[in-house]
């Protein structure tokens, strides 16, 4: 009886621990989707906020062309209390996280928190350092599915140590949460922070809803970055990313009203060139149809989502003209071509750069037209918009 016993237990530990460990192996397997208040309602939180935002994911369709994470960013904390328990903000959030992450989860969503390795988060509310293990404890039992996890604060702690003891702390709560390392590239995350647990981390200080330029913050503090910035930040970095460890060139602006249809479309194509995880930040509840258009082009959310997981980057650039390609998993190249400039103009993607012999002829497939254009030799021309993008798969 006892020997039976023993064996039967051999035999499901044989099974079981396999299957729990992949099961922690393929998150984020390809880049999360999702949405993050951050960017539209900075501090404006509220479970209201939340519920609507989880209705108009599923209304408007970006629920069905792949996004799937609700997260609830900074201000949503307001305190600890005597047993050290964090503290949501009792008039934004009257019957607690639990209630809105369950409303999320009703949806068939899933739903991420916020929080900072340091002291206090960028917004001076609790953060969870010292806390590491009762706060992963508590996500746990509220289900969060995502954790967004910041570095205001920090003094001297070490950046890689400081994520590694938040990721042990959410391994042993025991639940499977997507841990996305926001620490903006001080440290080269790419170096450690998938060792770290780390299936996402920021790769650049924050996004700004603008075509280009580097600012300093009101404050003086440096720096915030516009679309172009970040790009050229994360060019080189492509080696580093891949399923279940992504760079994260930040959330998306697109549709906040900073800039035009035509450089929106162009943020989305190239965050999906660069394999980057696609993090709506704008109003879901008033999109414009062009706004909706671009965050559910299925076509263009197919590149980003390509099973194979390898980042592009930059394989040509003529002054602004520049072309930008990664390889996907079924032999074929999604290729963006990209005017920086301001006025329109030519751009050519060589088939050599691309990793094509010159005399092949390969299918040519816009995705913003959702048009096949025929069949082409050597290379492909297109007519490209100021900062405008032409995004295609070349098909051999
Ligand atoms: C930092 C992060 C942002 C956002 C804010 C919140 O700046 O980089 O993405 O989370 O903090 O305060």
């Amino acid at each position: 009886m006892k020997r039976a016993l023993v064996f039967l237990l051999f035999v499901f530990s044989f099974f079981a621990f396999p299957l729990l460990a992949q099961n922690q192996t393929v998150l984020a397997a390809t880049p999360p989707m999702g949405w993050n208040t951050w960017n539209k309602f900075a501090c404006n939180v509220s479970a209201d906020l939340i519920k609507q935002a989880a209705d108009a994911m599923v209304s408007s369709g970006m629920k069905d062309a792949g996004y799937q994470y609700i997260v609830i960013d900074d201000c949503w904390q307001v305190s600890r209390d005597a047993n050290g328990n964090i503290v949501a903000d009792p008039q934004r959030f009257p019957d607690g996280i639990k209630a809105v992450a369950d409303y999320v989860h009703s949806k068939g969503l899933k739903f991420g928190i916020y929080s900072d390795a340091g002291r206090t988060t960028c917004q001076g509310r609790p953060g969870g350092r010292g806390y590491e293990y009762q706060d992963a404890r508590q996500y746990a039992a509220w289900g969060v599915d995502y954790l967004k996890y910041d570095w205001c604060d920090h003094g001297t702690q070490n950046a890689e140590a400081s994520y590694s003891l938040m990721h042990d702390a959410l391994l042993k709560s025991g639940r499977p949460i997507v841990f996305s390392i926001c620490e903006w590239g001080s440290n080269k995350p790419w170096l450690w922070a998938e060792k770290a647990g780390g299936n996402l981390w920021r790769t650049t200080d924050d996004i700004q809803d603008r075509w280009e330029g580097r600012k300093k913050w009101g404050d003086g503090g440096c720096c915030s970055n516009g679309v172009m910035d970040i790009l050229d930040l994360e060019n080189g970095l492509e080696s580093y990313a891949g399923p279940g460890h992504w760079n994260d060139p930040d959330m998306l602006e697109v549709g906040n009203g900073g800039m035009t249809t035509t450089e929106y479309t162009s943020h989305f194509s190239l965050w999906a060139i660069l394999a980057a995880p696609l993090m709506a930040g704008n109003d879901l509840q008033h999109m414009t149809p062009e706004i909706k258009e671009i965050l559910t082009n299925k076509e263009v959310i197919a590149v980003d989502q390509d099973a194979m997981g390898r980042q592009g980057r930059r394989v040509a650039k003529q002054g602004d003209l520049e072309v930008w390609a990664r390889p996907l998993h079924d032999g074929s190249r999604a290729v963006v071509l990209l005017n920086r400039g301001t006025s329109e103009a030519p751009i050519t993607v060589n088939w050599a750069d691309i990793d094509y012999p010159a005399h092949l002829t390969a299918a040519i497939r816009d995705l913003w037209q959702h048009r096949d254009l025929g069949q082409f030799t050597g290379k492909y021309t297109a007519s490209v918009a100021p900062h405008g993008v032409v995004m295609v798969t070349v098909k051999p």
